[in-house]
């Protein structure tokens, strides 16, 4: 696989401005070894990475080369056979279960390629969600979810329902415990 960097777009300067030079997301040595199967196979092998504040960066590589296998585990949604990942100074190998659910709730954003929404829910519901299950009341929710919505050109479909969008609003679509509102990494 291989990494391209690009310009931060304007939305994301002011957080680079804010945090510039500061190291947002690194991993070590990173190795994931599949071992469900008939035999062994390795995706990952030893790769490090680092990523400052509002840095961009693209991963390439051809189909079945490990991009999925790399973004669930610095995703916090996979666990390495060994190495590191770190998010904003804090490694993910220190957290059980239920404080990595926390962290990611926090401070992780997912945009999935197969976007995952309630069909009963509006965008703005579907997007208030984790802030809901962090314990916010519905309207404050609400409210930050709407800033997060125009953020992503979407505030004018704030009261539609996901059948009602099409594929590529749905993946902008912030979802239900896909997305926290302040991610340090996305
Ligand atoms: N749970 C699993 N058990 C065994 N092998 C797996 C598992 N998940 C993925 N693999 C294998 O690991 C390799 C990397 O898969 P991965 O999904 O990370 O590729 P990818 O780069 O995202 O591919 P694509 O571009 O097709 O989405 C593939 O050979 C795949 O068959
Ligand atoms: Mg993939």
């Amino acid at each position: 696989m291989s990494d391209a960097r690009h310009a931060p777009s304007p939305h994301q300067e002011t957080a680079m401005q804010r945090t510039a030079g500061q190291i947002m997301l690194e991993c070590h040595d990173l190795t994931r070894v599949y071992r469900e199967g008939p035999q062994d196979i390795t995706v990952l092998d030893g790769l490090s990475l680092t990523v400052n504040a509002g840095e961009r960066v693209a991963i390439v590589g051809s189909s079945g080369s490990g991009k999925t296998t790399l973004l669930n585990l610095l995703g916090g949604l996979d666990r390495p056979s060994r190495g590191e990942v770190r998010i904003a100074g804090e490694s993910l190998l220190n957290l059980g279960e239920a404080a990595l659910g926390r962290f990611r709730n926090r401070h992780i954003g997912f945009v999935y390629q197969f976007h995952h929404l309630l069909a009963e829910f509006t965008a703005v519901e579907n997007a208030a969600l984790p802030l809901i299950v962090r314990g916010q009341r519905k309207k404050v929710a609400e409210a930050s979810a709407l800033k997060l919505l125009e953020k992503v050109g979407m505030a004018s479909r704030a009261d539609h329902k996901p059948g009602e969008l099409s594929g590529g609003e749905r993946q902008r679509w912030p979802s239900p415990g896909r997305w926290s509102p302040t991610p340090a990494w996305c």
